[in-house]
């Protein structure tokens, strides 16, 4: 599948993108001049050195050298990809990404939109036609208004419901395989992958039905079966209930994320929501950060049982990397033998809602676990918790919570907590310090490079320099790419400039020089910009000059003689 995203529309969402709400709204920043300052998150620091400037549109860490745009620093802070971060940019901005997608593409993923939406009219059909699947339901508690909400339908039992209806054809028998709603056997044969089971429609942000869970009526095998992955349905991706727990009325600066289909829909028929589930998978990277990005409290809601104590360490350990900030993320383990289904009907909303309000935090919750696997009493247990804990703290981000969460483990294993960061540091440290850049020489071109990236319009107005083709310097071409983005985008600002070299391979060193300050005189940048040009020119047509000299030199004069 080919997505490109168009260049203009990156630019866009640079131009448009405010820095410092990106940045802001990760780290504490305070105003200092025409610039901002703060705390780097990249690297543990206790007076700031770490720099946005607004009018550039750029962060840079006069510390650990980290430095780029905003796209940078979604990707660098947040652990995004590029599109994620262009996603988060545009969603920002309230701007659509224009996909290029082929036609194909385009008319595939519609295909199985529409076979999906017809599927779901038919099981939802069904179920009005079904007093046993309709009474399955009123048995689990859930009242008509709700299933019709959430779309729950029944798929009867027999092997030819969709294929019959929908199947005209052998485009259409293929379409109903490819969206997960018909299975094809080695003879040949089709028949429907649904039968005799409770559909839960799983519905993306718009609404649009991408998938299906089913449940048998009583206690066959598999209890839920789900649709196959497809180009739509990622079930690493898609959580149960997103579109539901969007449309329920009020503020929803919290979220609780459940195991089961059921368990949503119970919890929303008993008034809890917003709920969403995942859907018989771990709790992925990207589920946390859909969630940690709309709501400001995440509670993980995990059966209290092994299994369920299992999956919520594995649920913590994904979501370190989103910690901290302006987002509380909280762990909420049930009683042994219940589910949210069973323990809301059993005793009601409001201890429900209590249980969720007092829900474990992630640094609690982390601590509690850790001093559960080793003996605290000796000192052997205690050093095994510093060797356990240090993976785990890595993943955090830098910053206060990280710090906070350190100084809490420290009271716990009986270390001050500079001590407690010692020890986490020692092994790590040299991995910091080999990571960060060797300081490297200022080079003329270095120097070049930078006023041409902070100036492109003066870098864009300067004509041809007679010789700079001939400059064959480590980071001269990159010098020229430069120089030609820039006369060929004369509004071009240095944001873009840098994007326009993501992914280059000398043009990854471009953040950083986003963090040298060039020119105090914006006025003075085409004229010293030209003059460095020149020099370079000067330097280059030397260099030649005496390396003719020192070749004739050795080649001797006789031979030419
Ligand atoms: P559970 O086994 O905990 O079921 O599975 P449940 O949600 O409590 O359902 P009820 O109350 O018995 O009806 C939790 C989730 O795990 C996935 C489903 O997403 C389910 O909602 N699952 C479970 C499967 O995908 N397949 C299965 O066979 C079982
Ligand atoms: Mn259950």
């Amino acid at each position: 599948m080919s997505k490109l995203i168009p260049q203009p529309f990156i630019d866009e969402l640079i131009d448009r993108a405010d820095i410092v709400e990106v940045v802001g709204a990760r780290v504490a920043l305070k105003k200092a001049g025409a610039s901002y300052k703060g705390l780097c998150p990249f690297h543990d620091e206790k007076t700031p050195s770490f720099t946005v400037s607004p009018d550039k549109g750029f962060y840079h860490c006069f510390g650990c050298h980290a430095g780029g745009n905003a796209i940078g620093f979604l990707m660098e802070h947040d652990h995004m990809s590029f599109p994620e971060a262009i996603e988060t940019l545009a969603e920002m901005l309230g701007l659509e990404i224009p996909v290029e997608r082929s036609d194909a593409d385009r008319s595939e993923n519609q295909g199985l939109l529409d076979a999906l939406s017809e599927a779901d009219r038919i099981y939802r059909q069904s179920l009005r036609e079904s007093p046993e699947a309709i009474d399955y339901l009123k048995g689990r508690g859930i009242d008509g208004a709700v299933a019709k909400r959430f779309g729950i339908g029944y798929a009867p039992d027999a092997w030819d419901t969709v294929l019959r209806q929908l199947g005209r054809g052998e485009a259409q028998t293929t379409r109903l395989v490819r969206a997960g709603l018909v299975i094809a056997n080695d003879a040949g044969r089709h028949y429907d992958r649904f039968r005799g089971r409770i559909m839960f429609p799983i519905r993306d942000r718009r609404g649009k039905v991408i998938g299906f869970g089913g449940r048998v009526l009583g206690d066959g095998e598999p209890k839920y079966l789900n649709s196959p992955e497809t180009n739509l349905f990622h079930k690493g991706r898609a959580l149960y209930g997103v579109y539901e727990a969007q449309r329920t009325p009020g503020r929803h600066d919290e979220i609780m994320v459940v195991e089961g289909y059921l368990d949503v829909v119970s919890l929303a028929q008993h008034g809890i929501e917003p709920v969403v589930a995942t859907l018989g998978t771990a709790t992925s990277a990207e589920h946390v950060r859909q969630l940690t990005r709309r709501h400001k409290r995440v509670v993980f809601c995990f059966d209290g049982d092994r299994a369920g104590r299992a999956a919520a360490w594995r649920a913590l350990e994904t979501a370190l990397p989103y910690a901290g900030g302006e987002v509380e993320l909280a762990f909420l383990l049930l009683p042994e033998g219940e589910d949210p289904d069973s323990l809301v009907r059993s005793r009601g909303a409001d201890a429900f809602r209590d249980l969720q309000g007092r829900a474990t935090p992630l640094s609690n919750f982390l601590i509690d676990e850790l001093r559960q696997q080793v003996d605290l009493g000796s000192a052997d247990g205690r050093s095994k918790v510093v060797a356990l804990a240090r993976p785990l703290l890595e993943r955090l981000p830098a910053g206060v919570y990280r710090d906070l969460l350190t100084a809490d483990l420290a009271g716990v294993v009986g270390l001050t907590a500079d001590r407690l960061g010692t020890l986490l540091a020692s092994p790590a440290q040299t991995r910091t310090r080999s990571q960060t850049p060797p300081h490297r020489k200022s080079t003329l071109v270095r120097k070049t490079i930078t006023l041409a990236l902070h100036f492109p319009s003066a870098a864009g107005s300067i004509g041809d320099i007679d010789g700079l083709d001939e400059v064959d310097q480590p980071g001269a071409g990159l010098l020229r790419s430069i120089l030609e983005v820039s006369r060929g985008n004369p509004k071009i600002t240095p944001a873009q400039l840098i994007e326009r070299f993501r992914g280059d391979e000398e043009g990854r060193h471009l953040p950083r020089l986003a963090s040298e300050v060039p020119l105090d005189d914006e006025r003075a940048a085409p004229e010293v910009l030209r003059d460095s040009l020149e020099r370079l020119v000067r330097d280059q047509r030397h260099k030649d000059a005496v390396r003719a000299l020192k070749e004739r030199a050795l080649s001797g004069p006789t031979n030419h003689a």
